[in-house]
């Protein structure tokens, strides 16, 4: 059986997560609309975005499990350079479409076989020249990858099969300064994670097994981020996904 991440449902569904019209992401007036456009908010109300230089070099990020890449794109009105890596073939594929042609048409699911033709686009004011997309994997990523000012890992950290191994792996990865913003709603499965990698461990919140394992780093702030996950028209997934904040000592 192929990965999720690497399946059509799950491209179309992420195509629609991140990308559609918020009305679209959750038509339901009584529905949580306030989890709309996870992916732009984890950026927005993460970085420090004060600390912004307005000359090059500027900012260098990297949106480590960037799926489709809406996160990318948003990065990128903000940085003058974004990586965007993931491990799935099909949501980089998709990502790169979406850069290079400027849309990507794709159905979503309304009901059985019913379905809506919807297309992704770039958002408006974002920098696609800026960008390069990456298949690759987090916990073995490319030794010449270099250094960043931002690191995003948004809802990584608990579908990897080991997430002490990523967070030892960011120490290497943010220049000293920079920031690391971890988002996740801590849903362990053992589909993903062994359960001895599980980071609840000693009747300790992920939150707070966090910290053991960010050593080189100084915590900012920890948020929460409703998200909404369209499975069909009648259909959704509602999460609360905490954000922390890290600084690089
Ligand atoms: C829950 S999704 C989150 C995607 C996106 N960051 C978001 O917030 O919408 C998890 C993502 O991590 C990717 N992923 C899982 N394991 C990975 C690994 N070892 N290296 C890179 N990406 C990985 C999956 O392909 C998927 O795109």
């Amino acid at each position: 059986m192929p990965n999720f991440y690497d399946t059509d449902r799950a491209v179309a569904e992420y195509l629609l997560f991140h990308f559609a019209p918020p009305e679209v992401q959750m038509p339901w007036a009584s529905g949580p609309r306030e989890g709309v456009d996870f992916p732009v908010r984890c950026v927005t109300a993460t970085f420090d975005t004060e600390s912004v230089p307005s000359d090059p070099p500027g900012i260098r990020a990297l949106d480590l499990g960037c799926a489709v890449g809406r996160s990318t794109f948003e990065l990128s009105r903000l940085c003058d350079e974004v990586i965007g890596i993931d491990a799935s073939e099909r949501f980089i594929e998709a990502a790169r479409r979406i850069q290079q042609a400027g849309e990507l048409a794709y159905e979503a699911t309304l009901e059985g076989d019913l379905l809506e033709s919807l297309n992704a686009r770039p958002p408006t004011g974002a920098r696609p020249d800026r960008i390069r997309f990456e298949v690759g994997d987090a916990l073995r990523l490319r030794p010449d990858l270099g250094t960043f000012d931002w690191v995003l890992a948004a809802n990584l950290i608990d579908r990897v099969p080991d997430p002490a191994g990523l967070l030892a792996s960011f120490e290497g990865l943010v220049r000293p300064g920079g920031q690391l913003v971890l988002t996740s709603p801590y849903t362990w499965l053992e589909d993903y994670t062994p359960r001895s990698a599980w980071l609840t461990k000693d009747g300790q919140h992920t939150t707070e097994t966090l910290a053991t394992h960010l050593r080189g780093f100084g915590f900012l702030r920890r948020l929460d981020l409703p998200f909404v996950l369209r499975e069909h028209a009648r259909k959704f997934q509602w999460s609360v996904a905490e954000a922390t904040v890290w600084q690089r000592l």
